[in-house]
């Protein structure tokens, strides 16, 4: 190739490169530089809060109390974890947005119930459910669904599932409620596997 066209060809694909996956094509990540990759860019749903009759209504429909182990998947300003505090169980809420996690952080405090309720900053695609009695969220169809095998083998027979509007497939709720206009699914993971 002559090389004016050599040196287009680079330009163009240097330039196609950067537009399309935002860094040169010539080079290649490091798993180091994709171990540094910031949490947020985790973030597969949007913060969206459940109105607060919501909230109470999901931690009723749970019967969740004293002696409960709640997880929030993806607990934004940790509205979720402050309710089930509240009612004496303990609360974790798994965020992945730093800026949530400090607000919610904040809020766990000025609700009084910090002894009982806790953030991390996780991505909650590799949450362990296995210490759960209760697991509630608020996500997207197809997360839900990418969280039910582990959902069903992790946690104990017995454990509730609460979901705010979106629900889990072929996987039939035990209740459907409706608050304001919203739908509340409750499962209950069965005694023998599906
Ligand atoms: C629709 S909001 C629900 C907030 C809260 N649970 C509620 O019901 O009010 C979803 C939350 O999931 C968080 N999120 C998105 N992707 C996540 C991930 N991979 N790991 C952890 N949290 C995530 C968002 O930052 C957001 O706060």
């Amino acid at each position: 190739m002559p090389h004016f066209r050599r040196s287009f060809a680079a330009f163009f694909w240097t330039v196609a490169g950067i537009l399309v996956v935002g860094h040169s094509p010539f080079v290649v990540p490091t798993s180091a530089a994709l171990a540094q990759e910031p949490f947020d860019s985790k973030k597969i749903v949007p913060f969206v809060p459940s109105p607060q009759e919501v909230v109470d209504k999901m931690i009723e429909l749970a019967g969740v109390k004293k002696g409960d182990v709640v997880f929030d998947m993806g607990s934004g300003d940790g509205r979720i974890v402050i309710a089930a505090a509240k009612k004496g169980a303990k609360a974790v809420g798994f965020e992945i947005d730093g800026d949530l996690v400090k607000e919610s952080r904040e809020n766990i405090h000025k609700a009084g119930v910090q002894d009982l309720g806790e953030i991390r900053q996780q991505d909650i695609l590799t949450v362990d459910f296995s210490p759960a009695s209760v697991v509630t969220m608020y996500l997207l169809p197809d997360v839900n669904l990418k969280l039910r095998p582990n959902l069903l083998k992790q946690l104990r027979p017995g454990s509730r599932v609460v979901s705010h509007s979106f629900d889990m497939g072929d996987w039939k709720p035990d209740k459907i409620e409706k608050v304001d206009g919203r739908t509340i699914y409750l499962w209950t993971i069965p005694a023998k596997p599906l």
